[in-house]
Parts: C-alpha cells; sequence; structure tokens
C-alpha cells in the first residue's frame, strides 16, 4: 500500500480539539485506491436482490470496498467533463457526500477520489435516531449545498436536493446488492443536532443518510 493508504494510518494533519470534538487542521487528503470499475454482478441481478438491510457485522470495509463504493455512489465517471455516477439537475452536483467510520469524519473528494478529514471522532451513531446506526461500518450523510442550486424556491431547492440524493443513493444500494453489503437510506436522523456536529453551515442541509457495512451472520443466513 502506497503512503496515501488509509488503513497505513495516513491520516495526519494537526489535530486540534474544538468544542469536544476532534477536528483534523490542515487538509491532508487520504488518496483512495483507484476504483474497480470492472465486474460486479449483472445489472438485473443487482435490481433482484436490491433491499434495505439493518443488521450489520462488527466489520470495517476494506479500503477497496470503499473506494468502489464511492465512485460508483457520485463518483466522476467523465473526467472530461467532470461528471459523474448520478445525475444532478442542471449539473449543479450540489450533493456532498460525508463518510461517517470509526475513526471520523469524512468527506468524499470525487475529483480526487480522496477523503478529506472532517472530524477524527466516530459520529457514526450520531446520523441517525435507529439503534443500528452506530453499528454499521460506514454511515454516508448526503448533504445538499444550496449555493450551488440554480433553483430558487423552497420547494424547487427541496425537490431537486432529494431527487439528486435519491439517485446516489440508489447507486449504493445497486451497488451493495451487487458486494453482498448490507445497507439502508433513512431520513430519520436529528438533522439540527448531526449538522451541529458535523459543523455544517447555514446553506447546507442534510438531506438523507446510508447506513452500510456486511451484514449481521444471522441476516446473512435469510439471504
Ligand atoms: C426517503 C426514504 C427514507 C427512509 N428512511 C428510513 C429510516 O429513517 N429508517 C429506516 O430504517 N429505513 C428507512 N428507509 C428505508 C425504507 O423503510 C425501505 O426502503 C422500505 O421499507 C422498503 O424496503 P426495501 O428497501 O427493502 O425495498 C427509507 C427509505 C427511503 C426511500
Amino acid at each position: 500500500m502506497s503512503r496515501w493508504s488509509l488503513s497505513a494510518g495516513a491520516l495526519c494533519g494537526a489535530l486540534i480539539v474544538l468544542g469536544g470534538s476532534a477536528v483534523a487542521s490542515g487538509p491532508e487528503p487520504v488518496r483512495l485506491p483507484a476504483p474497480q470499475k470492472a465486474g460486479g454482478k449483472p445489472l438485473m441481478q443487482c435490481l433482484a436482490e436490491r433491499h434495505s438491510e439493518r443488521a450489520f457485522a462488527d466489520r470495517p470495509l476494506p479500503d477497496q470496498v470503499l473506494s468502489n463504493l464511492l465512485w460508483a455512489a457520485w463518483g466522476v465517471n467523465r473526467p472530461e467533463a467532470g461528471k459523474r455516477t448520478a445525475p444532478s439537475a442542471n449539473n449543479r452536483q450540489e450533493i456532498s457526500v460525508y463518510v461517517a467510520r470509526a475513526d471520523g469524519l469524512y468527506l468524499y473528494d470525487a475529483t480526487d477520489h480522496a477523503l478529506e478529514r472532517i472530524l477524527s471522532s466516530d459520529i457514526r451513531a450520531a446520523t441517525g435516531r435507529q439503534e443500528y446506526v452506530g453499528e454499521a461500518a460506514v454511515n454516508l450523510v448526503y448533504v445538499a449545498d444550496t449555493t450551488k442550486m440554480k433553483a430558487t424556491t423552497e420547494e424547487t431547492i427541496n425537490l431537486y436536493a432529494g431527487a439528486d440524493t435519491g439517485f446516489i443513493a440508489e447507486n449504493v444500494y445497486l451497488f451493495c446488492a451487487s458486494e453482498g453489503l448490507a445497507c439502508c437510506v433513512r431520513a430519520m436522523i436529528d438533522r439540527d443536532a448531526l449538522a451541529k456536529t458535523m459543523g455544517l453551515g447555514p446553506e447546507q442541509r442534510i438531506v438523507l443518510a446510508h447506513s452500510i457495512g456486511y451484514p449481521a451472520p444471522a441476516a446473512e443466513e435469510t439471504h
């Protein structure tokens, strides 16, 4: 593994403590392994197997799986145009994908296919109101940056942000079906509390979150 490897402990940058949360300063992006764009189950099989699952094994996602997951979700698939694996209204690309893992909170940078470290604390349980959330290896938090949107009315902002997030979430569902991962998209979130924990600004709106991990052994047997 290169010095960019997540598991190699390359998460450097001086740490400071702000309001009780450890925050990484001096952004030192953690580059993910290149996504594997070939393979996976056939699309029709993924559609047949797509489902929500809420019981997770206590097992982290390997860096390569996380890399593939994030690329499938919202990666750049046409670098010459900077376009993505999911559509967005007016190509505004206003959705940010935050990645909450046991070792911290990161922001996915699709252009560099890297993670920017935001917090060094485990905020997984705070990304939802249900107990299983804290047990998932990864919780993605989909956040709309309203300053990037062409929409002018509240109704259109909510419509576009919801639709654009839905496409990303479905990519995640299909990737999980392909990989045999458990996942569940979620709206039950204490948005005010989570926004505060994540240090979001007033222009950033949490749309949905998505719990992902290996299925709990009992659940594995039933699928
Ligand atoms: C917008 C949206 C919000 C959801 N919110 C939650 C949630 O907060 N908690 C949860 O456990 N499941 C949540 N779900 C998952 C649904 O309950 C699930 O998709 C539904 O029961 C159908 O099951 P399936 O995904 O296996 O087809 C949500 C799904 C969607 C599309």
